[in-house]
């Protein structure tokens, strides 16, 4: 019996190829954190057919979700990053100033593909391939008075494009293999987040039956196998994003149902000085303030670069202890990339650290009189 397809879609992309990129497995020797941090490999998120990255706006969903789809693709996954917002941003972080990657996708490493679910092509794709052509459709689309009517409407865009992923996931090359061993997904913000991947189960409770309800039931499903799909929420090191955070969690789980087994945290600052300096502010400021230091200036200012940057440290610090405490889940630090992600090697960076091995929650909690009041 052949599976039920409830949004087709083409594929018009090559066939992925899954040569492994040489993909450096060194580790940086100084982790930017002094919360433990391994430097062990964990490979157990590229076993999941789906991750959806999600989080705060501005916290790095972008950049893990290609530097996953750098590292899934390094190990040899054929892997593809889902972008669903109206404008494509892992595109031009991997191939600055080249084309969109589209509804049609692109090719962008060998094995690691991107393309962005419009989901007034998807719709419109599913409608045409249901009666057989896809003129009259995109004819009647491209009607305002009809766009804007669907502009309106709440949840078809959520379940379009989820639909669409799962149809990506059931997907099969002429081998017979899956198209895509994995599929990120850059998902919306949260807030927006929770609702696009609770739309599926809304709609099952307003329509019980009839071809709406078997696909909203089917791409339930899918979000809710935890062999399959992983929430990967993103988060800094800073009181509104961990905050946030937790509260993501707690109505993913409950209301979505969906898998989450580690968090994320992304920008962590380095460790400003060598264990050996630690005291180095106190020792500057016992110099005499007009002191001539050549090149340097004067020990208060000093002092004070000492004193932010140490202070900068201890405080995200002491949000991965507040994540660790909201959410009870393993964390995982990236590190903040001085200089910005478009210099070489940066992402790479981040891939090595996403790999590592997550930390126990327990070694990150806050001192015991810093307790997080929820
Ligand atoms: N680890 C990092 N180090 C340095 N800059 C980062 C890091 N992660 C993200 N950024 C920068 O922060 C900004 C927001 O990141 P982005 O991935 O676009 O977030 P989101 O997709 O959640 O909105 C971008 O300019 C990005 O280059
Ligand atoms: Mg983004």
């Amino acid at each position: 019996m052949s599976v039920p397809m409830p949004f087709p879609v083409s594929l018009p992309m090559s066939l992925p190829v899954s040569l492994p990129m040489s993909f450096p497995m060194s580790f940086p020797m100084s982790f930017p954190m002094s919360f433990p941090m391994t430097t062990e490999i964990d490979l157990s998120l590229l076993s999941r057919r789906i991750i959806i990255v999600s989080g705060k706006g501005g916290t790095g969903k972008t950049t893990v979700s290609t530097a996953l789809g750098l590292a899934a693709a390094a190990h040899g996954r054929r892997t593809l990053i889902v972008e669903v917002g109206p404008t494509e941003h892992v595109t031009p972080l991997l191939d600055p100033g080249g084309p969109a990657a589209g509804y049609a996708g692109r090719e962008l490493r060998p094995g690691l593909h991107v393309l962005r679910i419009d989901p007034f092509l998807a719709v419109s794709e599913y409608i045409g391939l249901q009666l057989g052509s896809r003129g009259p459709v995109d004819l009647v689309l491209r009607n305002r008075a009809l766009r804007q009517l669907l502009d309106g409407a709440p949840g078809w865009r959520e379940l379009i494009t989820l639909g669409k992923i799962w149809y990506l996931e059931q997907s099969l090359s002429p081998s017979g293999a899956p198209l895509f061993d994995l599929i990120v997904v850059d998902a919306p913000a949260t807030g927006h987040g929770v609702s696009f991947l609770d739309v599926p189960r809304v709609v099952q409770s307003a329509v019980r039956a009839g071809p709406l309800a078997r696909n909203a039931g089917l791409v339930e499903r899918l979000v809710r196998d935890p062999d399959k799909t992983l929430l990967l929420p993103v988060c800094l090191a800073e009181d509104l994003p961990a905050r946030e955070t937790g509260e993501l969690i707690e109505r993913m789980r409950d209301r979505v149902g969906i898998a989450v087994d580690r968090v994320v945290i992304n920008a962590l600052p380095a460790r400003p000085l060598p264990d050996d300096l630690s005291d180095i502010g106190e020792r500057l400021a016992e110099l005499p303030p007009t002191l001539d230091l050549c090149v340097l200036p004067e020990p208060p200012v000093l002092t004070a670069c000492a004193s932010y940057l140490t202070s900068r440290h201890a405080l995200a610090e002491h949000y991965v202890g507040v994540v660790a405490e909201l959410t009870g889940l393993p964390l995982v630090g990236l590190p903040f990339v001085m200089g910005g992600l478009r210099q070489p090697g940066a992402l790479d960076r981040i891939s090595e650290a996403l790999l590592t091995q997550p930390q126990s929650p327990d070694e990150a909690e806050p001192a015991a009189n810093d307790r997080v009041h929820r």
